[in-house]
């Protein structure tokens, strides 16, 4: 069994993405921390707390941050709904999260697992950031730290230059990946070119007729209306699926090593992931950026979950 903690901002593609690794037979789910991004956080825990009661689990689900380290709260609410999953009246109210702060069960479970936790974030870094904060060695407990988040080359989501996750928190990526941690970070690019589902495709999965199967293709409706019409991609993309993936399997998708830095500006400053790709900082890279990924890999992962 593999240990793993999810840190997440749960909207439709996160609620997909914590499916992924709870139908995962050999990985063992020690937290869910969940992290103000997508919607407010009170909402955030609702959507946790009702994808682990639907696929029978039983992690613990931990309210984290509200807003991010030092800038005021920007949703996604126009991306996934109002609720995040959709808007198709689901009943994600009135569940009980666990007690404690993310921030501080990070630091507990990663000490407690020292060397045999994999990290996975799928939200803005607020949650992680604080704990290094609080305990900059946590970061040498971690044996590996999957990051859904910025961009390993082309444009951004929420800007041109940012994807939203960095541009939410960028001091809180900042601290992340200055850390120390042993990360991989799989950005939007690896999303919209290796994740995305047209009408097709999305009914190849739908149609395996599960609970959990309607459940993660039809919580993506505002998702598919956002994508199309904004994005101009042929359908949803699922960011966070794919980055699970990775860490449920490293070999979907391949990888480089490079030195990348965080802009913390404002405007089309704010939230760059900066990839030194020719290596002129001469700072060693602590990176390695998903460059490509293998969808049908991707993909029979996804619908094996859901079967
Ligand atoms: O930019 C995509 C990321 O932002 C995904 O994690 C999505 O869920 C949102 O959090
Ligand atoms: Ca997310």
């Amino acid at each position: 069994m593999r240990n793993f903690i999810i840190d997440t901002d749960t909207a439709s593609d996160d609620a997909a993405a914590l499916v992924m690794a709870l139908r995962q037979p050999d990985i063992a789910v020690k937290a869910i921390t969940v992290v103000a991004g997508n919607v407010p956080l009170s909402q955030a825990l609702q959507n946790a707390l009702y994808t682990v009661e639907l696929c029978a689990a039983d992690a613990p689900v931990y309210a984290g941050c509200a807003k991010p380290l030092l800038r005021e709260l920007e949703t996604a609410q126009d991306v996934h709904g109002r609720d995040g999953m959709g808007d198709i009246g689901l009943p994600l109210q009135g569940r009980e999260p666990a007690d404690g702060h993310a921030a501080d069960m990070l630091r507990e479970l990663i000490n407690a697992n020292s060397g045999d936790i994999t990290l996975v974030t799928l939200g803005p870094l607020t949650n992680v950031a604080l704990a290094l904060l609080r305990e900059p060695e946590m970061a040498r407990s971690v044996s590996h730290c999957y990051i859904m988040g910025g961009i390993g080359s082309g444009h951004g989501n929420v800007t041109p230059t940012a994807e939203f996750n960095i541009w939410v928190d960028p001091e809180a990526a900042k601290i992340v990946f200055e850390s120390g941690m042993a990360m991989t970070m799989v950005g939007w690019d690896i999303s919209w070119k290796y994740a995305t589902f047209d009408a097709k495709q999305a009914e190849e999965i739908r149609r395996i007729g599960s609970p959990l199967a309607e459940f993660v293709i039809d919580i993506q409706a505002t998702l598919t209306e956002f994508s199309m019409t904004e994005n101009a991609l042929a359908g949803f993309d699922l960011p966070d699926p794919i980055t699970m993936a990775a860490a449920i399997d490293p070999s979907v998708a391949e990888y480089k090593d490079y030195w990348v830095d965080v802009t913390t500006g404002e405007g089309l400053a704010r939230g760059i992931t900066v990839v030194d790709v020719l290596g002129v900082s001469r700072k060693a890279p602590q990176m390695r950026v998903a460059t490509s990924a293998d969808r049908s890999a991707f993909v029979d992962m996804l619908k094996r979950s859901v079967s």
